[in-house]
């Protein structure tokens, strides 16, 4: 049929290379090469390496996502890729790649805005979900609460004042020694500690009317103050406690994040939270979510994994939405290292 677009989308915003095929909101093949390898030796994303291993790989994972879908090109409605935001020179790597795909295969093209990927992930697992909910996006780069009106209207309800929640937890990982990323060492490591262990602050985001901003997150102060526990513990000469550490850290942003989102959710009358990015796999802000959600009647939606980390099935979806209402973009559109959504 006509009506359900076939995409297939690009994401190389970041550090995955990605290329999925996706039928309206059915995922058809959802292909990831990870550079995480590539980047362990240097502790971090370096973004010159990162765009020359999108080059490597981008033939191979396109070529790849057709294949798992069994589809060839002519099954192809349009072409999409994140336009925005990420590193520019990987963000180039995907869009350069997507408008050539549309030209040599006359197909229409579509730019996607990260950050709506991923508010889309959630439809792959939850086809009927409609707007208006809240997404909470948070991830390495985003610390996000997006009321979703409609298709493409979406209002920025909060945000992180410095660091994201994923590069808060990167942060602390690497005072804790536990290399990198970040994230997924620490909520293993929290599994065996004790989160009350130490009391650490919450930040908050002051507001020029006074008060704190009630959905503005904030995680420098808590990263400082994770750091200088750890100073004065290693001064002691004591063994580091991680486990306790991580625990006590990740409750802190868990307790956090879901007191943001639900106050949101309720000031807005909004009944379901959709989570999104890197952060949404993390198993103390999971259960601390779960539990406040069902004390408050909302419905709380985590997609597996796979659609939380960045991939393309998430900018595929988007997409699909957009072509099935006649969206396209025009080919001279750009990239941009940073764009509100
Ligand atoms: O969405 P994502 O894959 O990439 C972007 O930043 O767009 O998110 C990556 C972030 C990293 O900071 C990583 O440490 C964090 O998500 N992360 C986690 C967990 N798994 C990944 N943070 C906490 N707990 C986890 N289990
Ligand atoms: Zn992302």
């Amino acid at each position: 049929d006509g009506r359900m677009a076939c995409v297939l989308a690009i994401e190389t915003s970041c550090d995955e290379t990605a290329v999925a095929v996706v039928h309206d909101r059915t995922c058809c093949s959802n292909v990831v090469a990870s550079q995480i390898p590539v980047h362990q030796p240097y502790g971090g994303i370096v973004p010159e390496v990162a765009s020359r291993s999108h080059l490597e790989m981008i033939n191979t994972a396109i070529a790849q996502a057709l294949t798992e879908a069994n589809l060839g090109w002519e099954a192809i409605d349009g072409i999409a890729a994140t336009c925005a935001p990420g590193l520019v020179g990987s963000l180039l790597m995907g869009l350069t790649a997507a408008k050539t795909l549309a030209m040599v295969h006359n197909k229409p093209f579509l730019g996607v805005h990260h950050l709506e990927g991923h508010i889309y992930a959630t439809y792959l697992i939850e086809p009927e979900l409609a707007p208006p909910f809240l997404c909470l996006l948070v991830s390495g780069g985003h610390t996000s609460l997006i009321y979703v009106k409609d298709c493409g209207v979406y209002e920025m309800l909060g945000s992180t004042r410095d660091d994201a929640a994923g590069e808060a937890f990167d942060k602390v990982a690497r005072l804790l020694h536990l290399g990198y990323p970040g994230g997924p060492a620490i909520d293993r490591l929290a599994k065996e500690g004790n989160s009350h262990a130490f009391k650490l602050p919450e930040g908050r985001v002051s507001r020029p009317s006074g008060g704190y901003h009630p959905y503005d997150s904030s995680f420098s102060g808590l990263k400082t103050a994770v750091l200088r526990l750890v100073q004065k513990l290693e001064q002691e000469g004591d063994e580091l406690p991680v486990a306790d550490l991580a625990a006590s850290f990740q409750e802190t942003v868990a307790r956090s994040l879901t007191k943001r989102a639900v106050n949101c959710a309720i000031d807005y009358g909004l009944t379901t939270i959709a989570v999104g990015g890197g952060v949404a796999a993390n198993s103390g802000l999971r259960q601390h979510l779960q539990a406040a959600a069902s004390a408050h009647n909302l419905r709380v939606l985590f997609p597996p994994i796979k659609y939380c980390t960045d991939n393309a099935a998430m900018i595929g979806c988007a997409a699909a939405d957009h072509l099935n209402r006649g969206h396209t973009s025009p080919l001279t559109i750009g990239v941009q290292s940073r764009l509100p959504i």
